[in-house]
């Protein structure tokens, strides 16, 4: 479908009723432009579609009021942050009883061996280091990776994020294969496309090729790409893309910052995969500051290898609030409540009635659309098939209907993610969101709807 001819007055109708109905965000929005920059405290928080930032009073479960007292069914979720629901009880309740007993010493707290048994026994890996961000996690394993294997090159596949990780925030040139500078990227001086590898995603002969010299150090890769649209993997596609990094000893880490949603432990373990590094952030204690990254016994044999036959001095990896107090009691409360059977059961039953609800109103409205489900997390996708890699979703790129979408559902109280229609779902959410969102979902098709 092209894009509908009369979407640009429908946007700016969509963009007035916005501005009618939020005075008070309006407000707020030109009282922070005088000491924040862009109004924002971080510049992509207006990046979301809306003509002025929407500011937040509370968030709970998967409400979210706004500033003008309006309420939302949160889908978005903060982009996978608070995957177990705003403010779950347990993890208030022990933010709370940790607050009044210190935040960080530079020293372990003493729950420190419980988190680790709880970690092993969630994700499946023996061994654990703490970050802060994902972003941290993925850069600190980089550093490991590469030392521990005394190799060079990173590889990454095409349509890849995985933070603001310098390394990992290149493209690749579609017609050459080579690697490009991502020219989005502010104040990048660094030559990282000579040490970072970019092959597309679900393509395994274009994957043996770039490890088959032996001089990758580790391949860092999500499951499905879920940062350039969804783009689950072709059947069969890990089981050889591991056989290929056992054979070529370059070590594999999944990074699972938002996989996490697939089933309890994330994706690799729910398909009886074994990478050789782990990571998660964001939801991973609840949407409290917390990442990690674990890594198996042999793997942590090497690492102690490299660290004792460096010098004394910085290692490069590590700041100073990571594993403080407060995190380890987040995870700790998280890893006992929040990262349960029970959770993903209830998430993944609401995923499927949502999956089948939106297929069938783009069914019934005859639309070219396609929705891509991985778990508790879902995708509109305007193209009529689920893509096979990031150059496929660039093709059918449709950012004015992405943005007229989000701001369509938004005005009618339901918040998806911004840049691709990602809906999350979380064990707060009820049967009464969904219907919510089927109902705007309902309105948005039979505005789209060709003959409208
Ligand atoms: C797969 C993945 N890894 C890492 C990150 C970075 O997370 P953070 O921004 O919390 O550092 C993101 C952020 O979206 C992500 O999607």
């Amino acid at each position: 479908m092209t894009t509908p001819p009369n979407l640009p007055a429908l946007l700016a109708a969509e963009r007035q009723r916005f501005l009618d109905q939020h005075p008070r965000s309006l407000a707020l929005a030109r009282a922070a432009q005088h000491h924040f920059l862009f109004g924002v405290p971080l510049h992509w928080m207006r990046d979301w579609p809306t003509p002025a930032t929407l500011f937040v009073r509370e968030a709970r479960g998967v409400t979210l009021s706004c500033a003008d007292d309006l309420n939302y069914a949160d889908f978005c979720l903060g982009d996978t942050g608070a995957m177990f629901g705003h403010s779950p009880a347990p993890l208030a309740q022990a933010l709370a009883e940790q607050a009044a007993r210190g935040l960080t010493c530079m020293l372990p707290a003493e729950h420190t061996p419980e988190v680790g048994t709880l970690l092993a026994e969630t994700f499946g890996l023996p061994m654990w280091q703490m970050a802060l961000t994902a972003s941290d996690a993925n850069r600190f394993v980089l550093r490991w990776a590469r030392a521990i294997t005394q190799r060079p090159q990173l590889l990454v596949f095409d349509g890849c994020y995985h933070g603001a990780v310098d390394d990992t925030l290149v493209d690749r040139d579609p017609s050459s294969g080579a690697t490009l500078r991502r020219p989005s990227v502010l104040g990048q001086v660094h030559n990282h496309h000579a040490f970072t590898r970019v092959v597309p995603f679900n393509d395994l002969a274009a994957l043996e090729a770039a490890l088959s010299d032996g001089q990758v150090a580790c391949l860092l890769a999500e499951p499905a790409l879920t940062n350039c649209g969804l783009v689950p993997p072709a059947p069969g596609f890990w089981e050889a893309a591991q056989a290929l990094c056992q054979r070529f000893g370059t070590l594999l880490v999944m990074d699972e910052t938002h996989t996490l949603s697939t089933a309890r432990g994330g994706y690799a373990k729910a398909h009886g995969l074994a990478p050789d590094f782990f990571v998660a952030g964001k939801a991973v204690a609840g949407g409290l500051p917390c990442a990690l990254y674990g890594f198996t016994a042999e793997v942590a044999e090497r690492m102690r290898a490299a660290k004792n036959a460096a010098p004394e001095g910085h290692s490069g990896i590590g700041t100073t609030l990571a594993g403080n107090a407060l995190t380890l009691a987040a995870l700790r409360a998280a890893l006992t409540h929040l990262h349960t059977e029970a959770s993903y059961g209830h998430m993944l039953d609401l995923a499927g009635r949502l999956e089948q609800g939106l297929s069938h109103h783009i069914a019934t409205h005859g639309l070219p659309w396609t929705v891509t489900r991985l778990g508790a997390r879902m995708e509109l996708q305007f193209m009529p098939h689920t893509p096979r890699d990031a150059q496929d979703v660039v093709d059918h790129a449709q950012p004015e209907l992405e943005s007229f979408t989000h701001l369509f559902m938004l005005n009618r109280g339901v918040l998806l993610t911004p840049f691709h229609s990602m809906m999350l779902l979380s064990p707060s959410t009820q049967v009464a969101d969904v219907d919510r969102l089927l109902a705007a979902f309902d309105a948005l098709c039979v505005t789209l709807s060709p003959g409208q």
